[in-house]
């Protein structure tokens, strides 16, 4: 499979990074393609709302200059995606909203639901300070209500919540991010 993995941590060397490192080490041991796009340094601008996107029905379409139309050809071309970020205000990053605020232009709705993702299967991790109830759960809820707009599978979720530092994540997280690596690709 060819799996895109994209990096929403700003810290290079973060918990979310680290939580990726090992999905990616059991997706490489699983056999699969997978290329990671660290979002930090990308020129990433907000989705304007303009629906210019939504004249084009088969490519992106968007109208602005900047790194993300390369991110969604990836996106386009992936069988897999997994969206990471740590928690900030009980939501995604903001790296990691304007990648999927300007998946907008992956879809239409009218006259007919169509989307350039459809069938992908999407995976969304998310390291935080405190626990999932009451802080992280919204974030899940909010990404599972793209995933109908793109019409992708729901096919992996993770939280790890408790943080303080890489270096204090024990054995279970690294098992945890292992199953969410298989679940991603459905090889379990
Ligand atoms: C601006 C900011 C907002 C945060 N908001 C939350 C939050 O709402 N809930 C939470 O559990 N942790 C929150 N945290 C803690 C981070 O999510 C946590 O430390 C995370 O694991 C950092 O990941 P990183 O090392 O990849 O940057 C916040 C941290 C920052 C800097």
């Amino acid at each position: 499979m060819n799996i895109l993995l994209l990096q929403g941590g700003a810290k290079k060397n973060g918990n979310t990074a680290q939580v990726l490192k090992w999905v990616n080490e059991e997706l490489i041991n699983l056999g699969h393609d997978v290329e990671t796009v660290y979002l930090h340094p990308k020129d990433l601008k907000g989705c304007m709302g303009c629906a210019k996107c939504k004249e084009i029905k088969d490519a992106p379409g968007c109208i602005q200059k900047d790194d993300m139309p390369e991110i969604m050809e990836k996106m386009i071309k992936a069988q897999a995606v997994v969206f990471s970020s740590p928690l900030y205000f009980w939501g995604v990053n903001a790296q990691l909203k304007a990648v999927i605020d300007r998946t907008y232009c992956l879809y239409a709705t009218a006259p007919e639901h169509i989307s350039l993702v459809e069938g992908q299967r999407q995976g969304l991790l998310m390291t935080g300070g405190g626990p999932f109830e009451n802080n992280a759960a919204e974030a899940f809820t909010a990404f599972g209500r793209m995933q109908k707009y793109h019409k992708s599978i729901n096919a992996a979720e993770l939280f790890v919540g408790g943080c303080s530092t890489p270096d204090q994540m024990d054995e279970s997280v690294k098992a945890q991010a292992s199953e969410f690596a298989r679940k991603l690709v459905g090889q379990i």
